[in-house]
């Protein structure tokens, strides 16, 4: 059974050591079979800061409501995001803010990327913003990625073996959750 997994980026930061490695999830994602998966960028949404919640979806434009379905139609996401002064950025929480519903009873698997701890400290906050505001799950796996500039290249990982080993785990779990939590979604909403 396929399962839907968007890759959803953390930053908008200019020049975003970021991008690579969300690049670099999509494709191994893209590498199981039993998994679809598209690249969301916070800067292509043309959300702006919150004023309120995502109105009905016959309300919005294009690029909204599309990142509206995407996320409606998802039975997980990877969040893969950069840690800033020890929590993850602005920009991320302002794109799940601009949400609610869509979020619930799905699976989460983390990757993040920092300095020596690779943002362990963001894998935790968000641990607590999906699995309490969000309604839904993370998955127990993350991927930490320390240097990132040092870790990846626009080529991929400068060590193939063990970057694809952690990711493909990751994967591996995802979809394992991913599915479990659509009979949690159909049995909830019954
Ligand atoms: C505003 C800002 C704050 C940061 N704070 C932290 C931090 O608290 N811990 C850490 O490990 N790295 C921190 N970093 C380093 C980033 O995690 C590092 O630059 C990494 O490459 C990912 O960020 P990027 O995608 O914006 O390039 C910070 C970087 C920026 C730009």
């Amino acid at each position: 059974m396929t399962v839907r997994l968007p890759v959803i980026q953390g930053t908008l930061r200019e020049g975003n050591e970021t991008a690579v490695v969300a690049d670099y999830t999509l494709e191994r994602f893209r590498a199981h079979e039993e998994i679809t998966s598209t690249l969301v960028n916070p800067g292509e949404l043309g959300l702006g800061d919150l004023e309120m919640r995502l109105p009905k979806k016959d309300m919005l434009g294009e690029t909204e409501r599309s990142f509206v379905e995407t996320v409606e139609a998802a039975d997980g996401f990877a969040i893969v995001t950069p840690e800033y002064n020890h929590g993850y950025p602005g920009a991320l929480k302002n794109v799940i803010d601009h949400i609610w519903e869509p979020w619930a009873h799905k699976a989460f698997g983390l990757v993040t990327v920092g300095g020596s701890v690779g943002g362990v400290r963001c894998e935790e906050q968000l641990r607590l913003v999906v699995n309490g505001g969000l309604n839904s799950q993370t998955v127990p796996r993350a991927v930490n990625v320390p240097h990132p500039a040092d870790m990846f290249t626009d080529e991929g990982p400068a060590d193939p073996d063990t970057w694809e080993s952690r990711f493909d785990q990751l994967a591996e779990q995802l979809t394992v959750y991913a599915r479990a939590m659509r009979e949690v979604r159909d049995e909830l909403t019954e």
